[in-house]
């Protein structure tokens, strides 16, 4: 039997602070729990998942580099690099993958810094202001988009 697609979650700069920082924007949800969550929905839907974290910029174009090859997707909260990297773009594009950009908070009620996300240029799709649901929401529109490529 053909092994279940593999899904890349990665989260930006200071989303390991989730559940202290800023809860009254970001919610009360550790990255941890959201992790776990991710992983008890990727096994219903049939796929795997790989979540990590960084606040470095470089390794996170590493880890999408390396993606080309171990991954069908990816699920990305670019934290404050969505606003700034063009090299988190062009890894993205390099990848060639679906992608699905995620933010917990609606960043287009936010500061007008917040409303341009370079990422958006690579994304198959964004989910915003759902707090940690978008990232149960990122797996099914994940789960959908690989689906319609094996079935098509
Ligand atoms: C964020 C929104 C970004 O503007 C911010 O810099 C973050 C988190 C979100 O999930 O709402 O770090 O990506």
């Amino acid at each position: 039997m053909a092994r279940s697609p593999r899904v890349l979650i990665l989260n930006g700069p200071n989303l390991n602070l989730l559940g202290t920082r800023e809860p009254e924007i970001y919610g009360a949800t550790t990255l941890a729990d959201i992790e776990a969550s991710c992983q008890e929905r990727a096994g219903e839907l049939g796929l795997e998942v790989d979540c990590r974290q960084s606040n470095s910029e470089g390794q996170l174009v590493d880890w999408i580099q390396e993606s080309r090859e171990r991954h069908e997707a990816i699920i990305i909260n670019p934290g404050a690099y969505s606003h700034t990297s063009i090299a988190i773009l062009d890894a993205l594009q390099a990848a060639g993958l679906p992608v699905i950009e995620v933010h917990l908070s609606n960043i287009h009620q936010r500061e007008a810094f917040r409303h341009w996300s370079y990422v958006s240029q690579a994304a198959t799709g964004v989910i915003c202001g759902f707090g940690a649901d978008g990232y149960g929401l990122a797996l099914d529109a994940a789960a959908r988009l690989l689906n319609a490529g094996r079935s098509g």
